[in-house]
């Protein structure tokens, strides 16, 4: 199987249109209809947007304007009155779906829970309560650091309802990773558990909290609440550490939710950039509540009794968007899944579709070349009958893998949905409508309506079709990012100064490379700046290398991509080292655990190699392409004459 090389997807023309017995049923079902719908949008965003809005959600008080956009900066549903618990708790209770699954949690190891709309409602106004009891009021924010239990997205309604904004760190983040967050979110609180089940082992969690907050190491956290999980022996810190569920049991399953401004602070997302230092993407309120909920019903096509299911963590902005609001404000029934394939389990995916009949799914490329490797049998031998929509998200998708997902998965009857979008985003920017628009694999083929997406050069011109440039937004959506958390400055620098406004418009700049082809679809490249994704997680080539220079026998290191097959891409580490040092296997190995120490298992090189200078131009800038050439085994491309010292090619080569 070939890895996801540009190359495969360029020459790719099979076109797939929906299946009639998926058209039959779909709501939009016809790409005339996605057309009028687009063509209405482009006509007039914000009227467009606020029909929906007050369509689609409840609230309390309507907005006086729709859109205030002074670029870069984005105010949408400014005077509204709202409140996305009460969308994805709330307002289903009166309704049929009281009794229906909100939550499904397939657990590790062998647990499982269902939690309907009404008991799902009940628990997060008891958590809300409890947060309240800490004094966490409105603007407080909130630190998340836990497993995949339900009683994550418990906490983050919880937050949402008292409008205390969240940060889910994800729980694959080490101590260190956890304490620059909640510093620079100035946590209040952090909820977390005394440990997670992760491949057949125990992560603790409560301890990486414990180191975080160690010698007073985030002064804004005052209290700690403890879900207990794995039953680990864990220290708790008298007066800072509580037990959940002795304060649950007793708390008042009575919350009003609190009436927020369209534009109050939702949560805070870490996401890698270019720089060493994690951003925190600000979202908010209004805005963030519509737009998820218009992708999540028109991309998933969702129907009352679909089962719905989506693979990642809610610690990524998958699992925020995807996993909890927007399946939930449209009263969905969504699963959640702690455990991950692995040897001793390679099927459980198989098993959790089977078990729970489950209609829609939705996962990463990396997973689907993972499972490609196990063969054909596994899936196979599993009813996945139920499957009428698969989806994918994180990475391109290489053709090979795309057509595997549609044969072996989908039995050649479902459609595939290849999800475009960021952190940044919120929700989804390029996506078929399943029953509306023809497919190609490899590609994530047009813009949601009311997205303006085109493919533009350095000067905000477009290119010609088939030509690669980059990936640009040129309407503000409501979802969008408002703001670096505490850094105006860094927002405009990182999305709006790429590329200069074009004609009076702004053009917001992803950071992907991206060709349209003749039919106006769209192929994303991947990034084009230094951020990389391993396993479809992203990560800073600049935060990997300060964790590696973090360490006394590092000189310097330089980080780069390799591509990998099943990972998308693999972190290959340069490094040299300080004088007294010499290289070994034993420092290599002390070196990976180091990045693990600083940021996290994610993060584990998988090469490192040493060097005793590194490849740099004249004035001092180290040259990754050739790195990155040199890591994938290629010949150093281009012209190496700008380089300072040309032997330190050979060097390297030879590793
Ligand atoms: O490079 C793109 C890639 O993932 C980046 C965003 O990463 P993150 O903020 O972690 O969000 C991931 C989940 C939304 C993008 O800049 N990416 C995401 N989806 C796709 C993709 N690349 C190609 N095709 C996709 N469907």
């Amino acid at each position: 199987m070939a890895s996801p090389t540009i190359e495969s997807i360029l020459h790719e023309k099979r076109l797939f249109t929906p299946p009639e017995s998926f058209v039959q049923h779909a709501a939009i079902k016809h790409i005339d209809q996605y057309q009028a719908l687009a063509d209405r949008a482009a006509r007039d965003p914000a009227q467009f947007w606020a029909e929906l809005a007050a369509q689609e959600l409840h609230w309390f008080k309507p907005w006086d304007t729709v859109l205030n956009w002074q670029p870069p900066f984005a105010k949408w549903f400014e005077g509204g009155k709202i409140n996305i618990s009460y969308n994805c708790l709330d307002r289903h209770l009166t309704t049929a779906r009281r009794n229906k699954a909100a939550l499904i949690w397939e657990g590790e190891p062998g647990d499982s829970r269902t939690l309907t709309y009404a008991q799902l409602h009940r628990e997060v106004c008891q958590v809300a309560n409890v947060l309240k009891q800490f004094g966490i009021k409105k603007g407080d924010r909130v630190g998340i650091y836990m497993p995949m239990v339900p009683e994550a997205a418990i906490a983050m309604l919880a937050c949402a309802r008292i409008g205390a904004p969240h940060t889910v760190i994800f729980g694959g983040f080490s101590a260190e990773a956890l304490k620059d967050r909640l510093l620079d979110a100035e946590a209040k609180l952090v909820i977390t558990a005394d440990g997670g089940f992760r491949k057949d082992k125990t992560i603790p969690l409560k301890a990486a909290v414990d180191d975080a907050l160690a010698n007073d190491g985030v002064p804004s956290v005052e209290n700690v609440l403890v879900v207990q999980r794995t039953k680990a022996d864990v220290t708790m810190v008298p007066n800072r550490d509580h037990w959940w569920h002795e304060l649950q049991a007793t708390a008042s399953p009575h919350c009003p939710a609190e009436e927020m401004d369209a534009e109050d602070l939702l949560f805070i997302l870490y996401t890698s950039g270019t720089t060493g230092k994690p951003k925190g993407v600000v979202h908010t309120t209004g805005g963030y509540n519509l737009y998820t909920h218009m992708t999540f019903k028109w991309a998933f096509d969702i129907k009352e009794t679909d089962v719905y299911w989506c693979t990642a963590d809610v610690g990524w902005i998958t699992g925020h968007s995807y996993i909890v609001y927007g399946p939930l404000s449209n009263g969905a029934t969504s699963l959640m899944y702690e455990g991950v394939p692995r040897p001793s389990n390679p099927g459980c995916f198989w098993d959790v579709i089977e078990k729970y009949g489950v209609n829609i799914f939705y996962t990463a490329p990396t997973a689907i070349r993972a499972f490609i490797k196990m063969g054909d049998e596994l899936p196979k031998a599993r009813d996945l009958s139920s499957l009428r929509l698969l989806g994918t998200v994180g990475e391109p998708i290489n053709p090979e893998a795309w057509m595997w997902y549609h044969r072996v998965v989908g039995g050649e009857r479902c459609p595939i949905i290849d999800t475009w979008w960021q952190t940044e985003t919120g929700g989804f920017m390029l996506t078929p409508l399943p029953g509306a628009i023809p497919t190609k694999p490899g590609s994530a083929t047009v813009p949601f309506p009311g997205i303006l997406a085109d493919v533009v050069d350095l000067d905000g011109n477009p290119v010609a079709a088939n030509e690669g440039g980059y990936l640009v937004i040129k309407h503000p959506w409501p979802s969008m990012m408002r703001t670096v958390y505490g850094n105006d400055e860094r927002y405009r620098r990182t999305y709006w100064e790429h590329i200069p406004p074009k004609d009076g418009q702004y053009l917001y700049f992803a950071g992907d490379g991206a060709r349209k082809d003749e039919d106006g679809y769209f192929w994303v490249m991947g990034r084009v700046d230094d951020v990389i994704s391993v396993s479809g997680h992203r990560l800073g080539t600049m935060e990997i290398e300060s964790a590696l220079v973090s360490h006394p026998a590092v000189a310097e290191a330089a980080v780069v991509g390799r591509k990998d097959e099943i990972k998308g891409e693999d972190i290959f580490a340069f490094v040299t080292l300080e004088g007294q040092y010499t290289p070994s296997d034993t420092l290599k190995d002390e070196l990976k655990q180091h990045v693990v120490k600083e940021i996290g298992i994610i993060a584990r090189p998988g090469e490192i190699r040493f060097a005793d200078a590194l490849p740099k131009t004249r004035s001092g800038k180290i040259i990754r392409r050739f790195l990155r050439n040199l890591a994938s085994g290629e010949a150093v491309a281009g012209d190496a004459s700008t380089m300072e010292d040309q032997s330190v090619l050979d060097m390297l080569r030879e590793g």
